[in-house]
């Protein structure tokens, strides 16, 4: 088996550029997606406050008997506990939670500019990362003012943004901004959540060129195209699926084909007025 190409972050942390997502997993159904997904091979699992799964997927790496330091393991920042002093309280709780005494990633979930509060919680992740409970500190959802404004009046810059990006929604020029600022991009919904995106029929096309799924071919163009990825699944045959993409590669015209798909719509809310705070 191929193993998962790492990303190395600015600085110094390298990431397993292919993951594995437990939003909208139950924290019970959590701890044996993530057992599976071990097993199946995948050393990053990204998960959340908010995701309230943080106990079970603790659990799962805990009892996998994969020592904890070959795992990369991501959670966030609720937007509800942004600030200074309610960050460093709720990265305890996380911690508690998830049963580790560090995180290998710790992200703000999303900017929630209206709420003008990420600057000091960033200060807050530039502390726990000087302390050492957070090997690498990003963002998730964040744009170029959000980023110019951390980049300004603090002095970390962010290891990772993940944002939405799939095949319909492909961020190009947020990509570009990453890239100049040596922020690594990881694609949330890579797989534009099973829908639309696989039924594509160009992917179908590839994919039976490739002789592989529409789903390998999009997590494929996503590694291609240099993003980090954390395809979901609770099935196991799908969880074996999303990792075995790692063995066959895209030409040209596969990429130009995929890069066509492009709508401009988004699955998920917009970072500059999503201000959800239950
Ligand atoms: N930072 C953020 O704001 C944010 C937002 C959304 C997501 N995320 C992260 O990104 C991860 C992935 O995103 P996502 O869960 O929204 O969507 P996704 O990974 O794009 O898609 C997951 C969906 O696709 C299905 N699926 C998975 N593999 C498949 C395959 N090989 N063939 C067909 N269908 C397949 C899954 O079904 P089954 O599970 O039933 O197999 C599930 O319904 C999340 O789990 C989370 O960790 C972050």
């Amino acid at each position: 088996m191929s193993s998962v190409p790492r990303i190395t972050l600015n600085n110094g942390v390298t990431m397993p550029q292919l993951g594995f997502g437990v939003w909208q997993v139950p924290d019970d159904e959590a701890a044996t997606a993530v057992a599976r997904a071990l097993e199946a091979g995948y050393r990053s699992i990204d998960t959340a406050a908010a995701y309230e799964n943080e106990v079970g997927t603790g659990r799962a790496i805990a009892e996998s008997g994969v020592p904890r330091e070959d795992v990369f393991l991501t959670t966030k920042l609720w937007n509800t506990e942004q600030g200074y002093d309610a960050t460093l309280r709720a990265f305890d709780a996380s911690l508690e939670r998830l049963g580790t005494d560090y995180v290998d990633l710790y992200l703000i979930h999303w900017p929630v500019p209206m709420f003008d509060r990420y600057v000091d919680t960033w200060r807050a992740f530039e502390k726990l990362a000087t302390d050492g409970r957070a090997r690498a500190i990003g963002v998730s959802n964040f744009q170029p003012p959000h980023l110019e404004r951390l980049l300004a009046e603090t002095s970390t810059v962010p290891a990772v943004n993940q944002v939405e990006l799939h095949p319909h929604f492909q961020q190009e020029q947020l990509r570009t901004f990453n890239t100049a600022h040596h922020i690594a991009t990881e694609a949330w919904s890579p797989l534009g959540q099973g829908k639309d995106v696989l039924t594509e029929p160009s992917v179908g096309a590839i994919g039976r060129k490739h002789g592989r799924t529409p789903a390998q071919v999009v997590l494929r163009w996503h590694l291609q195209l240099g993003n980090v990825v954390i395809p979901k699944s609770v099935t196991p045959s799908r969880i074996t699926e999303n990792f075995e993409v790692l063995d066959f590669e895209l030409d040209a015209e596969d990429m130009s084909a995929i890069a066509a798909l492009e709508t401009g719509s988004r699955l998920g809310p917009d970072p500059s007025t999503m201000d959800f705070m239950g």
